[in-house]
């Protein structure tokens, strides 16, 4: 939540912040403001409510003054609503420091009474401009910003990540964080701070990660970290492997639709490299030894949002293929039920990002408790890899649309591998039915691609329904996470009401949703397993015989629902712990172009933020 980017070089500051802030803007697009400091030494300040392109008009308009030391920020409100007034940058007491934040402070208000007690008048509503006078303050008292910005956030309590400069100190950009994400980027004779490394990916490729409680002070000749007590501390340097067209549109109107079509490449790469020559499989990455994974009687799949949705996946992937029992819990509710953890629970945090607050949280406490925590994740250089006990990695690349996508179906690839690692390691599955699954998941980018040809006929059908309020979505055993994930997309993009049920479900309660016209998504699982099938079967001639209008996700060579069905999206057969990866597809598509016909912005939908970097 929040994009925010720093630079200092010989570049011009805006090109670089303004890019930084386009990059980042998925993270936040309520306000956005830049500050740079001109050849003479002043601050030049310009902010806007809205999106970036409204302050990149403002500063068409009346442009800013040569600089080559800038920050800048891009805003999804907390404290303040999105107002010119409440964009970042913030200004101290006579404009001397200009600060962005990511974040939030939590013992603010005290530290703002004091402050207004002392005779400092506020221009906004957010917890932000107090920590702007506070550095302010402290330079003019004579410390130069980086000590400024150690005494500062030795006071604050909460989340953050700051940003600042100093109109006396032109040459220096200087960043904290505890809990909010931060990177620096090196590169010759310049220096860049972001978010994550899309800020400035196009610059260089070296970076720097740090840790929680720590002060950055970067130059031309590179970056200082030190801890908030004032001693010295080193970054972990890591090189981005990312491709920068990842983080570009391609000619399509939405990072969404790019990223959808991306899922063949993104599940063939997570799957990358992941047997021996014998053909056994194994996870470099992982950290945790085959004694210590053989200890493990309990599973917890802590996650929010789409990685719940995976999660729930897993659930049945890793029980049937394992024989452990996995609970998965929204990783909100997490710690606040008192959850029962020892040395034989492991927990897998699974995060896109790296950064969700509540997952952050989550895995902290079940360490706490000395529980084992593996995190499934997208994101090198991220928090949550860091504080776990070992690391899975998908390899989506940069997901840069709001709603994910590449980064589901990687997250399902990595629960699978992971389940099928356990079950090696535990013996519950012989070498060659390990072998037999992951050839099996080795076809799945080709079934992925295969699925895709299905866009026109789902567009046709995104256009037909356009117009409609309400969608169910159905599914059972591993289709049901499908079915949530499928009405979780909608309700985000399209704000639609779209609810997701366990079919077997309906008839308890939700049936009475169903009437004349309404569209309901209906994932049949695959004919091998008969049981399911014709329960599913049962269920959509339930929906059907009470006026809704049926459509199905069904795989080719099944026609045992054309009869009960509007219309027919066919699937690629595959087994039917795989089948999640084929029947989102659709659902993606759908969704994506249902808000394209309402013309609504799928990239950026409204109240959301990709990385949800508060609790
Ligand atoms: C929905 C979506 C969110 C995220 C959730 C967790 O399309 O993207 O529901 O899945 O906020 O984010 P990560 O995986 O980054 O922890």
């Amino acid at each position: 939540m929040c994009g925010i980017v720093g630079y200092v070089g010989d570049r011009s500051a805006q090109g670089v912040v303004i890019d930084g802030l386009r990059r980042l803007e998925y993270r936040g697009y309520d306000s956005a403001g830049i500050a740079l400091i001109a050849a003479d030494g002043a601050l030049a300040v310009d902010k806007k409510a809205g999106k970036l392109a409204n302050l990149e008009k403002a500063i068409a308009d009346s442009p800013l003054p040569a600089a080559t030391t800038g920050i800048g920020h891009t805003r999804w409100a907390t404290h303040g609503g999105p107002t010119d007034g409440n964009a970042h940058p913030h200004l101290g007491r006579t404009g001397r420091v200009a600060v962005v934040h990511n974040g939030i402070i939590e013992n603010f208000a005290e530290l703002r009474a004091s402050l207004e007690q002392a005779g400092h008048e506020f221009g906004s509503q957010t917890d932000t401009e107090v920590a702007a006078h506070l550095l302010e303050r402290e330079v003019a008292d004579g410390a130069d910003l980086t000590v400024a910005m150690q005494r500062v956030c030795s006071q604050l309590e909460g989340a953050f990540t700051f940003v600042a400069v100093d109109a006396h100190d032109p040459d220096r950009v200087v960043a904290a964080r505890r809990n909010s994400p931060l990177v620096v980027g090196l590169g010759e004779g310049e220096s860049f701070l972001g978010s994550d490394v899309a800020a400035f990916i196009e610059h260089t490729r070296e970076a720097l990660e740090l840790d929680q409680d720590q002060v950055v002070t970067i130059t031309r000749a590179g970056a200082k970290v030190s801890n908030f007590d004032g001693s010295a501390a080193e970054g972990r340097p890591f090189h981005i492997d990312w491709d920068l067209s990842a983080a570009e549109k391609d000619g399509h109107d939405w990072f969404m639709r790019k990223e959808i079509l991306e899922q063949p490449r993104a599940v063939a790469d997570s799957l990358l490299g992941r047997r021996t020559p014998s053909g056994s499989l194994h996870l470099d990455e992982m950290r945790l030894d085959d004694d210590e994974l053989r200890e493990v009687t309990k599973i917890i799949i802590i996650a929010a949002g789409t990685s719940f949705y995976a999660g729930m996946v897993a659930k049945y992937a890793i029980e049937h293929w394992c024989r452990i029992s996995v609970e998965v819990e929204l990783a909100s509710e997490f710690r606040y039920r008192d959850p029962i953890l020892d040395n034989s629970t492991l927990v897998v945090a699974i995060s896109q990002s790296g950064e969700t607050a509540d997952t952050l949280q989550a895995i902290r406490h079940a360490r706490s408790q000395r529980s084992k925590v593996l995190a499934i994740c997208n994101t090198n250089g991220s928090t949550i890899p860091r504080e776990s006990d070992a690391v899975i990695y998908t390899h989506a690349g940069p997901e840069i649309g709001v709603a994910s996508t590449k980064g589901y179906l990687t997250q399902l690839v990595a629960c699978y591998l992971l389940a099928l690692y356990l079950a090696q390691v535990k013996g519950t599955m012989y070498g060659d039915e390990v072998d037999g699954v992951m050839t099996q998941l080795e076809a799945m980018p080709e079934a992925v691609a295969q699925t895709l040809e299905t866009a026109p006929q789902v567009y046709e059908l995104a256009r037909e329904y356009a117009d409609r309020r309400a969608f169910l979505f159905l599914g059972r055993h591993a289709g049901y996470p499908v079915a949530l994930e499928g009405a979780l997309k909608l309700k985000e993009l399209a704000y639609l009401h779209a609810e997701g049920f366990a079919a077997g479900e309906l008839k308890h309660g939700p049936i009475a949703l169903v009437e004349e016209g309404l569209p309901i998504w209906c994932i049949v699982p695959p004919r091998g397993r008969d049981f399911l099938h014709d329960k599913m079967r049962s269920g959509i001639m339930e929906v059907r015989a009470r006026g809704a209008r049926t459509i199905a996700l069904v795989e080719e060579g099944d026609d045992s629902v054309d009869s009960v069905s509007d219309s027919i999206i066919r699937l690629p057969r595959v087994p039917v712990l795989l089948q999640p990866l084929v029947a989102v597809v659709p659902l993606q598509l759908f969704a994506c172009q249902l808000a394209t016909e309402l013309g609504l912005d799928v990239d950026q939908p409204r109240n959301l933020a990709k990385s949800v970097t508060v609790e």
